[in-house]
Protein backbone atom coordinates (compact mmCIF):
# COMPACT_ATOMS: atom_id res chain seq x y z
CA UNK A 1 0.00 0.00 0.00
CA UNK A 2 1.40 3.46 -0.70
CA UNK A 3 2.04 5.89 2.06
CA UNK A 4 0.59 9.45 1.94
CA UNK A 5 3.07 11.92 1.54
CA UNK A 6 3.79 14.20 4.44
CA UNK A 7 4.04 17.89 3.70
CA UNK A 8 4.11 21.46 5.02
CA UNK A 9 1.66 23.61 3.99
CA UNK A 10 2.86 26.87 2.21
CA UNK A 11 0.92 30.40 2.47
CA UNK A 12 -0.71 31.84 -0.63
CA UNK A 13 -0.70 35.87 -0.83
CA UNK A 14 -2.74 37.80 -2.97
CA UNK A 15 -3.37 41.65 -3.21
CA UNK A 16 -6.15 43.40 -4.84
CA UNK A 17 -7.07 46.87 -5.41
CA UNK A 18 -10.65 47.82 -4.17
CA UNK A 19 -13.19 49.22 -7.35
CA UNK A 20 -16.37 51.15 -7.08
CA UNK A 21 -18.23 48.30 -9.08
CA UNK A 22 -17.22 46.12 -6.00
CA UNK A 23 -19.12 48.32 -3.30
CA UNK A 24 -22.16 49.79 -2.14
CA UNK A 25 -22.77 53.52 -2.43
CA UNK A 26 -21.31 54.42 0.54
CA UNK A 27 -18.13 52.89 -0.66
CA UNK A 28 -17.88 49.89 1.30
CA UNK A 29 -16.80 46.58 -0.12
CA UNK A 30 -19.49 43.92 -0.50
CA UNK A 31 -19.36 40.85 1.38
CA UNK A 32 -19.87 38.54 -1.88
CA UNK A 33 -16.77 40.34 -3.61
CA UNK A 34 -14.51 39.89 -0.72
CA UNK A 35 -15.75 36.03 -0.16
CA UNK A 36 -15.05 35.54 -3.81
CA UNK A 37 -11.15 36.39 -3.62
CA UNK A 38 -10.99 34.58 -0.57
CA UNK A 39 -12.81 31.41 -1.97
CA UNK A 40 -10.12 31.77 -5.02
CA UNK A 41 -6.57 32.58 -2.81
CA UNK A 42 -7.76 29.75 -0.57
CA UNK A 43 -8.46 27.30 -3.40
CA UNK A 44 -5.03 27.96 -4.79
CA UNK A 45 -3.55 27.06 -1.38
CA UNK A 46 -5.52 23.72 -1.55
CA UNK A 47 -4.77 23.12 -4.65
CA UNK A 48 -0.85 23.73 -4.24
CA UNK A 49 -1.12 21.43 -0.90
CA UNK A 50 -3.27 18.34 -2.60
CA UNK A 51 -1.59 18.59 -5.44
CA UNK A 52 -5.30 18.08 -7.57
CA UNK A 53 -8.22 19.99 -8.83
CA UNK A 54 -10.59 21.32 -5.53
CA UNK A 55 -14.20 22.08 -4.55
CA UNK A 56 -15.21 24.59 -1.91
CA UNK A 57 -17.53 22.14 0.48
CA UNK A 58 -18.23 24.40 3.47
CA UNK A 59 -17.30 28.22 4.17
CA UNK A 60 -17.69 28.61 8.08
CA UNK A 61 -16.60 30.95 10.65
CA UNK A 62 -16.60 33.99 8.20
CA UNK A 63 -16.39 37.17 10.48
CA UNK A 64 -16.75 40.57 8.52
CA UNK A 65 -15.05 42.46 11.52
CA UNK A 66 -13.73 45.73 10.22
CA UNK A 67 -14.74 47.53 6.60
CA UNK A 68 -12.78 47.50 3.22
CA UNK A 69 -13.53 50.48 1.24
CA UNK A 70 -13.30 51.56 -2.44
CA UNK A 71 -9.59 52.43 -2.96
CA UNK A 72 -8.00 50.16 -0.56
CA UNK A 73 -5.41 47.50 -1.19
CA UNK A 74 -6.62 44.35 0.31
CA UNK A 75 -3.88 41.26 0.97
CA UNK A 76 -5.49 38.04 1.71
CA UNK A 77 -3.70 34.98 2.62
CA UNK A 78 -4.67 31.06 3.02
CA UNK A 79 -3.21 28.46 4.27
CA UNK A 80 -4.34 24.93 5.25
CA UNK A 81 -4.17 24.20 8.84
CA UNK A 82 -5.94 20.91 9.20
CA UNK A 83 -6.59 17.72 6.70
CA UNK A 84 -8.97 14.92 6.80
CA UNK A 85 -8.55 12.06 4.10
CA UNK A 86 -9.78 13.82 1.25
CA UNK A 87 -10.71 17.35 2.61
CA UNK A 88 -8.10 20.41 3.34
CA UNK A 89 -9.58 22.97 5.84
CA UNK A 90 -8.13 26.65 5.10
CA UNK A 91 -7.88 29.26 7.18
CA UNK A 92 -8.08 32.82 5.11
CA UNK A 93 -7.67 36.58 6.05
CA UNK A 94 -7.98 39.48 4.50
CA UNK A 95 -6.47 42.62 5.86
CA UNK A 96 -6.60 46.39 4.44
CA UNK A 97 -3.40 48.21 4.17
CA UNK A 98 -3.29 51.36 5.55
CA UNK A 99 -0.40 52.81 3.29
CA UNK A 100 2.00 53.54 5.97
CA UNK A 101 3.14 49.64 6.43
CA UNK A 102 0.63 48.20 8.61
CA UNK A 103 -2.02 45.80 8.00
CA UNK A 104 -5.66 45.78 9.31
CA UNK A 105 -7.20 42.08 9.37
CA UNK A 106 -10.94 42.79 8.17
CA UNK A 107 -12.00 39.64 7.16
CA UNK A 108 -11.68 35.70 8.21
CA UNK A 109 -12.80 32.49 7.98
CA UNK A 110 -12.09 28.38 7.65
CA UNK A 111 -13.24 27.11 4.31
CA UNK A 112 -13.21 23.19 3.49
CA UNK A 113 -11.82 21.81 0.19
CA UNK A 114 -11.66 18.29 -1.17
CA UNK A 115 -9.23 17.38 -3.59
CA UNK A 116 -10.19 15.48 -6.55
CA UNK A 117 -8.85 12.97 -9.00
CA UNK A 118 -9.03 13.33 -12.65
CA UNK A 119 -12.18 11.09 -12.84
CA UNK A 120 -13.62 13.27 -10.39
CA UNK A 121 -13.61 11.25 -7.26
CA UNK A 122 -12.69 12.50 -3.94
CA UNK A 123 -9.23 11.43 -3.71
CA UNK A 124 -6.70 11.25 -0.35
CA UNK A 125 -4.53 14.62 0.69
CA UNK A 126 -1.26 14.78 1.92
CA UNK A 127 -0.60 14.34 5.62
CA UNK A 128 -0.43 17.92 7.31
CA UNK A 129 3.11 18.56 8.65
CA UNK A 130 2.37 21.15 11.04
CA UNK A 131 4.15 24.37 11.83
CA UNK A 132 4.18 25.38 15.29
CA UNK A 133 2.81 28.86 14.34
CA UNK A 134 -0.07 26.89 12.93
CA UNK A 135 -1.13 25.12 16.18
CA UNK A 136 -3.88 26.95 17.49
CA UNK A 137 -5.60 27.87 14.05
CA UNK A 138 -5.32 23.69 13.86
CA UNK A 139 -7.33 23.33 16.92
CA UNK A 140 -9.70 25.84 15.74
CA UNK A 141 -10.31 24.46 12.34
CA UNK A 142 -10.99 20.88 14.41
CA UNK A 143 -13.61 22.74 16.68
CA UNK A 144 -15.42 24.55 13.58
CA UNK A 145 -15.57 21.33 11.53
CA UNK A 146 -16.77 19.30 14.66
CA UNK A 147 -19.82 21.70 15.01
CA UNK A 148 -20.20 22.02 11.39
CA UNK A 149 -20.60 18.35 10.96
CA UNK A 150 -23.06 18.25 13.63
CA UNK A 151 -24.89 21.18 12.50
CA UNK A 152 -25.32 19.85 8.96
CA UNK A 153 -26.77 16.28 10.58
CA UNK A 154 -29.23 18.91 12.52
CA UNK A 155 -30.09 20.23 9.28
CA UNK A 156 -30.48 17.28 7.27
CA UNK A 157 -33.45 16.40 9.34
CA UNK A 158 -35.36 19.39 8.40
C1 LIG B 1 -17.37 17.76 -2.38
C2 LIG B 1 -18.36 16.61 -2.55
C3 LIG B 1 -17.92 15.69 -3.67
C4 LIG B 1 -18.36 15.83 -1.25
O1 LIG B 1 -19.35 14.84 -1.41
P1 LIG B 1 -19.66 13.79 -0.26
O2 LIG B 1 -20.65 12.81 -0.75
O3 LIG B 1 -19.94 14.55 1.01
O4 LIG B 1 -18.28 13.04 -0.19
P2 LIG B 1 -17.70 12.27 1.02
O5 LIG B 1 -18.76 11.85 2.00
O6 LIG B 1 -16.79 11.23 0.43
O7 LIG B 1 -16.83 13.38 1.78
C5 LIG B 1 -15.63 13.83 1.22
C6 LIG B 1 -14.96 14.70 2.26
O8 LIG B 1 -15.71 15.89 2.40
C7 LIG B 1 -15.96 16.14 3.77
N1 LIG B 1 -17.22 16.81 3.91
C8 LIG B 1 -18.38 16.52 3.29
N2 LIG B 1 -19.36 17.35 3.73
C9 LIG B 1 -18.77 18.17 4.65
C10 LIG B 1 -19.24 19.24 5.48
N3 LIG B 1 -20.51 19.64 5.45
N4 LIG B 1 -18.36 19.87 6.28
C11 LIG B 1 -17.05 19.50 6.32
N5 LIG B 1 -16.54 18.48 5.57
C12 LIG B 1 -17.40 17.84 4.75
C13 LIG B 1 -16.01 14.76 4.41
O9 LIG B 1 -15.77 14.85 5.81
C14 LIG B 1 -14.90 14.08 3.66
O10 LIG B 1 -13.67 14.48 4.22
P3 LIG B 1 -12.52 13.40 4.62
O11 LIG B 1 -12.30 12.53 3.42
O12 LIG B 1 -11.32 14.26 4.90
O13 LIG B 1 -13.00 12.64 5.79
C15 LIG B 1 -19.80 17.13 -2.85
O14 LIG B 1 -20.32 17.69 -1.66
C16 LIG B 1 -19.82 18.16 -3.96
O15 LIG B 1 -19.53 17.87 -5.12
N6 LIG B 1 -20.23 19.38 -3.61
C17 LIG B 1 -20.27 20.49 -4.57
C18 LIG B 1 -18.95 21.24 -4.56
C19 LIG B 1 -19.07 22.53 -5.33
O16 LIG B 1 -19.73 22.59 -6.34
N7 LIG B 1 -18.40 23.58 -4.80
C20 LIG B 1 -18.49 24.91 -5.36
C21 LIG B 1 -17.62 25.12 -6.55
S1 LIG B 1 -15.92 24.80 -6.27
Amino acid sequence: MSQRKVKQAEEMVNWNLVFPNQANPSGNMFGGDVLAIMDTTAAMAAKRFSENQVSTVTVEAVHFAKPIMVGDNIKTTAKVVAVGKTSMIVKCDVYRDDQRGGLLKCVSAFLTFVAFDYQRQPTLVPQLDLSEEDKEAHQMALVIKESAKKRAEEFSKI
